[in-house]
């Protein structure tokens, strides 16, 4: 995936900073109540249905709307999504059918689950076809109950959601829907077999992803009816954080099940290329020169990334929340780094983390956020140069796109002299993992001291 430098993002909007903060307060306390009802009549019509030029359409964005209104023509022309289906008939979607016997793999269940909207025959209206891929309605929802009203004047996006349509808006809540595909759920998931017979291996950063997506909504959102449009300049941050705390609980629920399933170990929750490097000669090795701390040399340890950046968040947000889930969490690291851990307490202790996570993925999504906090984290993440490396490409990968996130964020508002030397300090970061079976630790430290030297 291109990240980075290629990253194209849209300009931020409103101009009052606090308010968006009491918008996604008020979001998310509207999320704890269980107010979705399973829309058990809703049915999936297909995005042909909102792809006139009066309604999603349009080929140019509208000034005129709440919304812009050309977001069929962004999906069907620049969001992968839209060829999602394609690439199970590509040639590597063909020949990972082949290799795991499941015949044609746009007739298996098992990628579908992903790659399509692969919903019941009853839920399936008569405009609906299997080969549109990731559509509207896998992320919006079942539209039939929603989609000729929610085109009427006042109807609101409450009366959307009690008719079937998903919370997007809430932060957590879609942070959940990506991850349903992109970390995967006891009912669809992507393991090392799928991985070893083709399948890329499944990462992840809201922020990031949602650019690249690219977006088809507007940033900052308005507030509710009535209330001005708000700015907020920091809504990048808070995906970031969101997505990540979501992100850590979902992997944590992750670990929970598989620890008990038939297949474990489950080589993708360790780190890839601790198995997947070249050779060197003794002398030029630096894994022989680091040591294998807390576990026998050459056993193969947990891939952390989805904590090794975040726990700097964590921190700030909860000191004594996140001290709570660096046990967990280190208790988790340690059993998985061993060959034969014990499984129920494996389960055990990443059930406690999940839940840890949880807290503060709330606290996370509804707290304000400014220009101090960002240089903080940015500072703080880009200090912890030799812990995070050395916890394997994977953390690198997220060190930089939290990096990259955080700075695109704090730049827009703060104007510093050295920007343009931080944006490429933090691009040299991404350069550093073209080649992850190359990965290099000391090198990726020295790297991270340079980006942190430059934010003093
Ligand atoms: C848990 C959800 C999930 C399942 C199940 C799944 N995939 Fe995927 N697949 C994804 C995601 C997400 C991506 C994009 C990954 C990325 O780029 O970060 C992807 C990417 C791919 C790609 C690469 C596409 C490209 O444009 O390069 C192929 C090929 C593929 N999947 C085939 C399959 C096949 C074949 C199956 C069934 C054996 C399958 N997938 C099952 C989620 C899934
Ligand atoms: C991969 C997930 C995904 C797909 C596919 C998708 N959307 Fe979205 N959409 C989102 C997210 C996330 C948001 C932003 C949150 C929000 O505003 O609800 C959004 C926002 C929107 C909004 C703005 C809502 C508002 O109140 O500001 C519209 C309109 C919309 N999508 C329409 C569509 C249409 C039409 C399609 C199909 C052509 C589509 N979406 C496909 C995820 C998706
Ligand atoms: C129903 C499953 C599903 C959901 C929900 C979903 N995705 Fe995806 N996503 C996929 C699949 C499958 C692909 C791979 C498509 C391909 O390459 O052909 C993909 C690809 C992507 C890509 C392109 C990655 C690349 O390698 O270029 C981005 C970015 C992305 N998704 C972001 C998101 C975001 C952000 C959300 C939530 C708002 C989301 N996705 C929700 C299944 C899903
Ligand atoms: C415990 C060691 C171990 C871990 C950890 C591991 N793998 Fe593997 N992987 C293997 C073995 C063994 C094979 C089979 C190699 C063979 O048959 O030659 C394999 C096969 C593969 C293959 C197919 C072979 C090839 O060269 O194309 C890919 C791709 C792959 N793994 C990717 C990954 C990714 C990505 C991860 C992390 C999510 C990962 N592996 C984690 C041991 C591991």
């Amino acid at each position: 995936m291109k990240i980075g430098t290629e990253r194209k993002r849209e300009a931020l909007r409103c101009a009052v900073a606090g308010l968006c903060a009491i918008y996604f307060a008020a979001a998310f306390a509207a999320s704890a109540a269980p107010a979705y009802p399973p829309a058990e009549s809703s049915k999936y019509t297909g995005p042909g249905s909102c792809s006139s030029t009066s309604c999603h359409g349009s080929v140019k964005p509208r000034g005129d709307s709440r919304i812009f209104q050309n977001e069929y023509s962004i999906w069907v022309i620049k969001d992968k999504h839209a060829k999602a289906y394609d690439a199970l008939t590509g040639p590597v979607g063909e020949r990972m059918g082949r290799i795991l016997g499941l015949g044609k793999s746009e007739q298996a269940a098992k990628c579908l689950a992903c790659h399509s909207l692969d919903v019941p025959a009853d839920a399936r209206a008569k405009t609906f076809e299997l080969s549109e891929g990731v559509s509207c309605e896998s992320c919006h929802g079942p539209a039939s109950a929603w989609l000729g009203p929610h085109t009427t004047r006042n109807w609101t996006h409450e009366q959307s959601i009690a008719a079937g349509m998903y919370d997007t808006r809430n932060l957590v809540r879609r942070t959940e829907k990506c991850l349903s595909c992109h970390l995967g759920t006891q009912e669809k998931s992507v393991d090392h077999e799928m991985i070893a017979a083709g399948h890329p291996d499944l990462y992840f950063e809201l922020d990031s992803f949602s650019s690249v997506m690219p977006r088809h909504w507007k940033t900052p959102r308005e507030s509710a009816p009535g209330v001005p449009a708000e700015n907020d300049a920091w809504s990048g941050v808070r995906d970031w954080g969101t997505g990540q705390a979501v992100q850590l609980r979902a992997s944590m629920e992750r670990i929970a099940w598989r620890a008990k399933s038939k297949n474990w170990p489950e080589y993708s929750e360790l780190q890839c290329f601790a198995c997947h490097h070249d050779l060197t000669s003794p002398e030029q090795s630096w894994r022989q020169e680091r040591g294998y701390a807390g576990r026998r040399p050459g056993d193969p340890p947990w891939n952390a990334s989805r904590y090794a950046v975040f726990r700097e968040l964590a921190h700030q947000v909860d000191d004594t929340g996140a001290s709570r889930l660096d046990d967990q969490v280190a208790q988790i690291a340690k059993s998985l780094s061993q060959l034969n851990p014990d499984r129920e307490a494996v389960a055990l202790a990443a059930a406690g983390a999940a839940s840890l996570s949880n807290q503060l993925a709330a606290r996370i999504a509804a707290q304000p956020y400014d220009a101090a906090i960002a240089l903080r984290l940015l500072q703080k993440i880009s200090s912890d140069a030799d812990e995070i490396s050395n916890e394997g490409e994977r953390a690198a990968e997220q060190t930089a796109m939290a990096l990259d996130s955080l700075f695109i964020a704090y730049s827009r508002t703060e104007k510093t002299a050295s920007a343009a030397d931080v944006r490429a300090a933090i691009n040299a970061l991404f350069q550093q993992l073209q080649n992850p079976s190359r990965y290099n630790p000391a090198d990726f430290a020295a790297q991270m001291r340079k980006v942190n030297s430059l934010l003093r």
